[in-house]
């Protein structure tokens, strides 16, 4: 490993490396990745583990503490969250500004920026006390927030959240629920969202991610780093993957056409690739996607619905993994490949989906956040650049132009 800040103060060079491919920005004690084996801990434990036992209430306080919790500490970490859903009244006003037909991306970016104009008391960073605050508030409104996204495209009341339901029923209520209507929480579906939210919670220094930690090294307050960190995900290379998976899997429609759609994807000439397929860092079977092909058919058996985008994924999934091409460049599902399926079947429109990854995520967030600010180690963000414009030169007035 080489030791680039001594490489630098020795010799004033600097490491090309566009992309970031292997180039480590911080030291983090959240997440550990081995692409090659297809593994992904969080705080030491395995994702498989903590989708199929915990909750996203569990897994969060892990990410932020360090350790699991006990009873006690789970109990009293979920009412505290709880106590932070609501959001400032004036907040609805705001959402009124937007188009009805915007992208619910679009509303969340301005949305949590705006929250530090309303919690202005929880902005001062070097404070434990505020970042604990502003952390515990972050986690708490997402949910709030994406539910009025949603309820304002369609036209429907915001609901205020029920805080004697669990964060993701309550999350569920506040989208799908209407006033007046007494909305029962499908036990099986909300176990289902839950487990989308731990997949997704976090994933090292992904786009987004980085994002958060470089705005803030700057020293940005949380709500605005946050706020960077949903402009950055909404990319289809990143979060926007899942919304692109379903409307390609839509668009091959039947099995029959798989094949001319791999070969699109082969060809170079053609910038069309197969969405949700790939990552910079697995080169094996995102772990995530096995759950997640396993949730599919969970949640379609409970809703009793047969959609044939299914069948289509699983065929295209065989034929791909089978193909050189994709043997030969490493590609293999991502968390983002089935993931649509689901939140189709649950009901979500895809403008939607990217809003979900970006409710889960800020727990990631967040904790990264407040992972950085509290290292010493800790500098503004500052990436070099190589040069590649003209030597200098005299100014040449207009004139003589
Ligand atoms: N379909 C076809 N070919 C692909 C695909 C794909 N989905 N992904 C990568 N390749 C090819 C590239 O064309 C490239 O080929 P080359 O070596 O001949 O130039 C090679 O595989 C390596 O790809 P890169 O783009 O260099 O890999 P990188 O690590 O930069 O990109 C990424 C990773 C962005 C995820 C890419 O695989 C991709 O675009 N996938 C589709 C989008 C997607 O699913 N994104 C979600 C990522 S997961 C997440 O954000 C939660």
């Amino acid at each position: 490993v080489v030791d680039i800040r001594k490489l630098y103060a020795q010799t004033g060079k600097f490491t090309f490396d566009p992309g970031f491919t292997s180039t480590a920005s911080c030291e983090s004690a959240l997440t550990f990745i081995d692409g090659d084996e297809g593994i992904l801990l969080h705080r030491g434990y395995n994702i498989e583990q903590l989708s199929e036992q915990s909750s996203f209430m569990e897994v969060s306080y892990l990410l932020l503490n360090g350790e699991l919790p006990s009873k006690a500490e789970l109990d009293d970490f979920s009412y505290t969250i709880s106590r932070h859903t609501m959001l400032h009244e004036q907040l609805a006003t705001f959402y009124k500004g937007f188009r009805r037909d915007a992208h619910p991306m679009a509303i969340m970016c301005g949305v949590v920026g705006a929250l530090s104009a309303f919690y202005h008391d929880s902005t001062d960073i070097a404070d434990p006390e505020h970042r604990k605050i502003s952390s515990h508030r972050l986690i708490a409104k997402m949910p709030t927030i994406a539910a009025m996204a949603y309820k304002y495209s369609i036209g429907q009341p915001f609901l205020y959240p029920d805080n004697d339901l669990s964060y993701t029923g309550n999350f569920l209520r506040m989208t799908f629920g209407v006033p007046a209507e007494n909305y029962e929480v499908n036990p099986v579906i909300e176990r289902a969202m839950d487990r989308i939210f731990i997949l997704h919670a976090d994933h090292e220094q992904n786009a987004s991610t980085s994002t958060v930690r470089l705005a803030g090294s700057s020293g940005a307050n949380p709500f605005a780093c946050i706020a960077a960190g949903i402009a950055c995900l909404w990319g289809p290379a990143h979060g926007g993957a899942n919304e692109a998976a379903l409307n390609m899997l839509r668009e091959i429609g039947t099995p029959d056409r798989i094949p001319h759609y791999i070969e699109r994807a082969k060809d170079k000439n053609d910038p069309f690739r197969l969405m949700g397929f790939g990552h910079r860092v697995y080169k094996n079977y995102d772990p995530r996607a096995t759950v997640m092909r396993k949730t599919v058919r969970e949640i379609m058996a409970e809703l009793k619905v047969n959609d044939p985008v299914f069948e289509v994924a699983l065929q295209l999934e065989e034929m791909a993994l089978n193909d050189p091409y994709f043997i030969e460049k490493k590609l293999f599902p991502n968390v983002d490949f089935y993931s649509g399926i689901i939140l189709s079947a649950i009901g979500f429109p895809t403008e939607m989906f990217t809003v979900l990854f970006a409710l889960s995520r800020t727990v990631g967030w967040v904790a990264q956040w407040n992972e950085m600010i509290s290292d010493p180690a800790q500098k503004i963000g500052r990436p070099r650049q190589l040069y590649t414009g003209p030597t200098a030169r005299d100014y040449v007035p207009l004139t003589a132009r």
